[in-house]
This record gives C-alpha cells, structure tokens and sequence, in this order.
C-alpha cells in the first residue's frame, strides 16, 4: 500500500515526501504509512458523532514496548511456517520486517507475506525504490535481531562464506546485530559434511541456532534431522535473546539499574471534536534522551504526546493526548530515579469541551475560555513521596532564555533546567540540533549547537555523573 501510494505521486511530492522522511529519520513508506493512519484517524473523529452530554472524553492512550526482528526467509519448503512465525512474533508485540530470498518466492508470495506482517515484503537488492527508501544497510541495522527462518543450506554456505549476492546476503554480511538461524533441510543435506562445516563456522562467529528438529520431513518418506523449529519455540528462543540483549545493556551501561521517566512531544488540548491546541514540539529531543538512557542501561518509561514518531525500541512508551493524560501517565511510572520532562505540555486548555464540533454563523467567532493545565514537573518536583532523586526540566525560550530558566528552576523546584532557544532563529522547535544551556544549583553550562542525539548523550551523560556523586 505505501510503495504504491509512493510511486503514484508526482515527482514534487516525491521530493517533499523524501525531504520529510529523511528529516524524521523514517524511510518513505513509514512516513506515508503515518500520514495515511493520522488522517484515517482524523476522519474517524470528524465521522464519529459524540454522545450528547458526555463528560470530556479521555483518548486513548496506548503503551507499547516495541522490539523490532528481521525475519529473513529462504526458499525451503518450510517457508510456509514462517507465515505462522510471523503472526506469533506480531502477536508478542514485536514488529516483523521481511526480506525473502528469491527462491523463498517461490514457497510462499511476498504479497501474503507482506499482508501478515503488516509491510511489505523486501525482496531485490537492486531496486531503486527500496534502497532509496530503506536500503539493505538500514535493513541490517534498524532490528533488534536478525532471524533466519528457514535457514536453507544454500544460504548456511553463502553466510559461512561471506557472500552478498542478494538482498537476504548484503543483510547478514552489513549487519552488526546478532543473528538466529532456524535451519531446515533434508537429513542428508544436513548431515552433509560441507553444510556441518558451515554451521560449525557460523556457530563460531556468534550465530545462534534454534533447531533443527528429528521427525518427519515433507517430502514422503523421509525422516530424521532437518525438521524446522515449531515457531513457537523460534519465538522462544527470540524472546529470550531480546530479553538477554536487554539486560547485558543494563548491566553493562552507567545507568544500570535506574529508572527513568521520561516525557516528549507536544500535547493537543480539545477544542471540540475536531480541533485542539497544540505547539510545534516534534518530540526529538525527549526521545533522544530516551534512547540515550537506554544505551547508557536505563530502565525507560516514555510518556509520549502525539508525534509522528515510531516507538524506540527497548523501552515501555506509554502515548497520550493531552496534559492530564501525560500527568497521570508520569505519575504511574513513579517511583523513578530520574525523571526529565522535555515534553512541550500546553500551559492552557479550553474551559468547556465542546460535544459537537463549534460552527461558524453569524454570532461570529466563539469565544474560547482558556484554564491551567496541571503543571507536571512542578507537581513531580514537589511531591512528598517518590519524587525522583533528579528532576530535570526543559525550557522552551524565545527571549532572555538564561533568566527565564534560573527563574523557572526555582519556581519549579526541579534540580535542572535545560533552557533551549525556540525562537525562529533558534531553530530547535522541530529541528534536528539544539544549543541548550544547562542550569543547577551550582550554575550555568552553555554547550555548543548540536545534534539532538549528541544533546542527548551528553545530558544522559551529565545525569550519570550527578548520580554516581561526581557532579551535582
Ligand atoms: C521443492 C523444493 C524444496 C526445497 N526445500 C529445501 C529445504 O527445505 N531446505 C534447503 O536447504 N533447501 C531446499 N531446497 C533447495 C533450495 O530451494 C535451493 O538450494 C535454493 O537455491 C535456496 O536458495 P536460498 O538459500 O537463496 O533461499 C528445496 C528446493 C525445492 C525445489
């Protein structure tokens, strides 16, 4: 659906569509994918009448904690298990990529498989299209865990050997993720010395195996070692290497065993039905911090308002609308060691929530009654019980961006303050770097214009040290 809504747009669009894609860090299917799904979800609202008299609605709000799996298929007779495999593994939460070797094609078709995993299938190294759009090295990259199901002995030699002749190779050989192989074969390709060879070299390079089983083969008649894993024990075998990879990063990470709370993102405050308030915040910089926080160990709660952003993995998001969903959402995940609120949370909502959309007549326009939102990182700052041992705010200035944050460090009592420009010329309010000033009770650090990510890191950094004793 995306690749065909992609390749009948115009070239203008394609520009923009590509411009936008890469500024978000999605390829362009996602990015239409996610135009597509807001606007489906803005026409849901606008069709749906609301019950007369309701009590303001609460939206949804939904958590997930997403693991993303390549699933590599190659072209043995069961391909047809991977079907299942993938259904199971979507069923667990974790988002299934495909690539399929060509002679995967022929057991089971792209389009079946693109409809079970919910993208479509990849399948050519040398498409313009698809390395345009995500390329092999993304493919390679953007997973927690490469799976390999079923492993065909032809593709055990070309791994073993370091080819990259097609889609499914260029992957395996550009990927520093670890990889599960699920072999299935005849018994006596399997018990061939050539392909017990093979496997002895992957096992020593780190691959992992899962399977195969004895019994019957497809083929009538045949029986013995090569039987695919179930996908069941597959799904097994991955949940136990995502959970695994999980906790080396958090033994391992100077955050090791802290928890964070951490919130991104504007939040939209109704209106009526179809309109809100809303500000520009894109949600990069707090799910860079979040991101960060994981890499550096960190147990991670994100409270996210509504962005265009794919959920990061390794992390429970928790998504909400507006500012009293974000705050209860914060305080669920209390206690916590650390919370840092870079969410641009709306200071207003309107008064009374309209029930039916407000129309445009002759009385002219409405008048809209503006009252407080809850105030999160004060009320966090300021709680009695299981307020996180560092509080840290952000401030999103136009003008005097230094005094403002002393001021609202204090008025707050949060523990830092990071005070970013947002004005125009600032550039920060959706852009990809930020130049912040970060403000404690010992002073003021002003750090050079950078990337959100080195942003990040160094903040992720800085609260390392502050935790550890070595700065306040
Ligand atoms: C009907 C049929 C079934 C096959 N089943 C398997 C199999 O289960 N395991 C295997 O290693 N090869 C099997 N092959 C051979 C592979 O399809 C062949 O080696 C192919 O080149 C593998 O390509 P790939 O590794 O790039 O997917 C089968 C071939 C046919 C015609």
């Amino acid at each position: 659906m995306g690749s065909l809504t992609v390749r009948n747009l115009g070239e203008d669009i394609k520009k923009r569509l590509r411009l936008r894609a890469a500024a978000n860090g999605r390829s362009m299917e996602e990015e239409v994918r996610l135009l597509l799904a807001e606007r489906a979800a803005e026409t849901a609202t606008e069709a749906k009448p609301r019950a007369k008299q309701s009590t303001k609605p609460e939206p949804p709000v939904r958590e997930t904690a997403t693991r993303r799996v390549l699933l590599i298929i190659s072209g043995g007779i069961a391909a047809y298990k991977s079907l299942d495999l993938i259904r199971r593994l979507r069923e667990r939460g974790i988002a299934v990529r495909v690539v399929m070797t060509r002679a995967a094609q022929e057991f089971v078709t792209p389009l079946s498989v693109g409809a079970i995993a919910g993208e479509r299938a990849f399948t050519d190294l040398f498409d313009q299209a698809s390395e345009l759009d995500v390329g092999h090295i993304r493919l390679a990259r953007n997973t927690d865990l490469i799976v390999v199901a079923p492993a065909t002995a032809d593709l055990m030699a070309k791994m073993a050997n370091g080819h990259a002749d097609e889609l499914a190779t260029a992957v395996l050989l550009a990927t520093d993720k670890k990889i599960l192989l699920a072999p299935a074969m005849n018994p006596r390709m399997w018990a061939n010395k050539a392909t017990q060879r093979n496997l002895e070299t992957l096992v020593g390079d780190g691959v992992i195996t899962v399977g195969p089983n004895a019994g019957e083969m497809a083929e009538s008649g045949e029986a013995g070692v090569g039987r695919m894993a179930e996908p069941l024990e597959i799904v097994a075998a991955v949940e136990k290497l995502l959970e695994s990879s999980d906790a080396r990063a958090a033994q391992n990470g100077p955050l090791a065993g802290k928890r964070f709370v951490i919130t991104a993102g504007p939040t939209h405050e109704p209106i009526d039905p179809v309109r809100y308030i809303a500000n520009r915040s894109s949600g990069k910089q707090g799910y860079a911090i979040a991101r960060a926080a994981v890499e550096a160990g960190a147990a991670v709660t994100l409270v996210s308002g509504p962005v265009g952003l794919p959920d990061p993995p390794g992390m429970k998001t928790v998504r909400v609308e507006n500012a009293r969903a974000m705050l209860r959402a914060v305080e669920a995940a209390l206690p916590a060691d650390v919370g840092i609120f870079a969410a641009a949370v709306a200071d207003w909502r309107t008064a009374g929530d309209a029930v039916q959309k407000l129309k445009k007549d002759a009385s002219g326009p409405p008048k809209l009654e503006l009252i407080e939102n809850p105030d999160i990182l004060a009320t966090v700052s300021k709680r009695k019980t299981k307020r996180p041992k560092l509080v840290i705010g952000f401030a999103a200035e136009t003008e005097k961006v230094i005094e403002h944050a002393k001021a609202k460090r204090k008025r707050k009592g949060s523990d830092w303050i990071v005070a970013n420009d947002v004005s125009a010329e600032g550039g920060a309010m959706g852009g990809d770097d930020n130049a912040v000033h970060l403000v404690t009770a010992a002073g003021v650090e002003s750090w050079p214009s950078q990337s959100k990510d080195a942003v990040a890191r160094q903040l992720v950094a800085r609260v390392a040290q502050a935790l550890n004793g070595k700065a306040t």
